[in-house]
């Protein structure tokens, strides 16, 4: 699978930016970037080496400089406008569970067209994971973080021992796409390849790297990380959708026979990675994007709004959502706004194909202002204390109003979401593994397996259930003679 990466800031640069085929001379580069106010990137020049003149000239030539001064326009120097409907309304989705007979029937005729996909091999997983991870403040990629509650697995082997699971109950091959950025791709490969891909076959896990951009300062010039170094940052998991299609992933899923590309962040070990009910649903209302959704827990979670706007599915992010909006209720006191993304998603082969059509997608950038590192003009790395440079990305979601058919399948929120952010409180690592040993604790409490608690339900033990071996409540029921209850006190694994 190519390692070339395209996207509308940085075109055609080689992952590792030492050898982009088509670079600039010298002279051209000059011209270009005083054009566009930056020179001021070429000025450790006479004192790099060849080496460091290649890396530069290639990063450089990489940049659609013609795009540059639009950015500087719409994202730096102003805010971007937010144009938003008046006549917002929610987005309609299905319930969790089915309400009545009819839907009930709906349901089972779904999760057994489901199965049927997933046997017959057309269902693929996709994990972004290509993010910084900056709030969870680790080093290395977020992937390798040691997250199981009793056993330390990383997010990276938790979800290869569900694939080896799913591959196991479908009997089927369910290759598995990973997206990484240039700046972690090294590091994933080597953590994959150290650990023998966790026991699945190698020839079935393809890792690519996404999209990069410039990051720019306060002041509109673009910073270096390095003399000889343009600092970059990753395009957002919107970037995705383009990296899909120019690392050939895309062609490599048609040629398998793959239709339905299955969407989850690295950082939510909760999510059912291929739940027969969501795939299925998505292929009988001939959805060309899914999306699992989440009754908001208050009007101001931090979880993205569906709505809907000029009559398409969007996602309105919960700091753009104007307060006034988000406290609006119903005649029966719920949230007209109640439903939120947790960033669950599937994808038609076939959508993503369409959208990528020509290696172009222009979803819209959306702007975080952050303090980042750079080399100052007198060539000293600078750690800055105050946020002092805009981050462009692209989300995925976006992708949302550009999709013909929408799903949106409401999801039960204990089961499916504990986001791996922050160290410590909200969507914490603290707050993840006691959400999966919960899970864990309801899966054998449904099977019938008493499990430790105290008087006010809190959990009497610490608990992990291996993905390996139990991938949904289904599996620990029909091992539920052979379990052992877990005892009070105790640190209990099972596989
Ligand atoms: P977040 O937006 O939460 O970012 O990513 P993050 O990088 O994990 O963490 P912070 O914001 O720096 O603290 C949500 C998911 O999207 C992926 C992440 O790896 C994570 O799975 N992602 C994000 C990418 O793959 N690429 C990106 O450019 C951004």
């Amino acid at each position: 699978m190519k390692r070339v990466i395209n996207m509308p800031g940085i075109r055609s640069m080689e992952a590792d930016s030492t050898s982009a085929n088509q670079n600039m001379s010298y002279e051209r580069l000059q011209e270009t970037l005083s054009d566009c106010g930056q020179e001021h990137l070429l000025q450790f020049w006479p004192s790099l080496s060849p080496e460091g003149r290649q890396r530069l000239s290639g990063q450089l030539s990489a940049v659609d400089w013609s795009m540059v001064e639009s950015w500087l326009d719409r994202y730096v120097k102003h805010q971007p406008e937010l144009n938003l409907p008046s006549d917002l309304r929610p987005a309609p989705s299905l319930p969790a569970e089915p309400g009545d007979d009819r839907q009930r029937s709906l349901y089972e005729n779904a999760i057994e067209r489901g199965r049927q996909l997933l046997r017959e091999g057309r269902v693929a997983g996709f994990t972004v994971a290509g993010g910084q991870g900056t709030r969870l403040g680790y080093e290395g990629p977020k992937g390798t973080f040691p997250i199981s509650p009793v056993r330390g697995k990383s997010l990276f082997q938790w979800f290869a021992e569900s694939l080896l699971r799913a591959r196991e109950k479908y009997e089927a091959a369910i290759p598995w796409y990973i997206m990484t950025s240039p700046l972690n791709d090294g590091q994933t490969r080597d953590f994959f390849e150290r650990n023998n891909y966790f026991g699945l076959p190698s020839t079935e896990v393809f890792l690519f790297p996404q999209g990069v951009m410039p990051v720019i300062g306060l002041d509109g010039r673009l910073l270096l990380s390095a003399p000889d170094q343009l600092a970059v940052s990753p395009d957002g998991h919107g970037g995705s959708l383009l990296a899909l299609r120019q690392s050939e992933a895309l062609a490599d899923m048609a040629r398998r026979g793959i239709d339905c590309i299955s969407y989850w962040q690295i950082d939510n070990p909760l999510v059912y990675i291929f739940d027969p009910l969501f795939i299925g649903m998505h292929q009988q209302t001939g959805s060309e994007m899914s999306c699992r959704g989440l009754v908001k827990t208050g009007p101001l979670e931090k979880l993205g709004n569906f709505c809907l706007v000029d009559g398409r599915v969007s996602i309105v992010e919960y700091s753009d959502m104007p307060e006034r909006l988000a406290r609006m209720t119903d005649e029966q006191g719920r949230l007209i706004f109640r439903i939120g993304s947790p960033a669950i998603h599937l994808l038609s082969r076939s959508f993503v194909e369409r959208l990528t059509e020509g290696g172009k997608l222009a979803l819209p950038f959306h702007r975080a202002v952050k303090k980042v590192p750079f080399v100052n003009s007198d060539g000293e790395q600078v750690e800055p204390d105050a946020p002092n440079a805009v981050k462009l990305e692209t989300f995925i979601f976006d992708a949302l109003p550009l999709a013909d058919q929408v799903l949106i399948l409401e999801a039960v929120r204990e089961e499916q979401f504990a986001p791996v952010k922050n160290r410590t409180g909200v969507d914490s690592v603290e707050s993840c593994r006691h959400l999966m040993q919960e899970r864990a604790a309801r899966w054998l409490e449904a099977a019938g397996i008493p499990v430790p608690r105290s008087e006010d339900r809190g959990l009497g033990c610490q608990l992990e259930l291996s993905p390996r071996a139990f991938l949904d409540p289904d599996d620990v029921r029909r091992r539920a003679s052979q379990i052992q209850p877990p005892q009070s006190g105790n640190k209990e694994y099972y596989e």
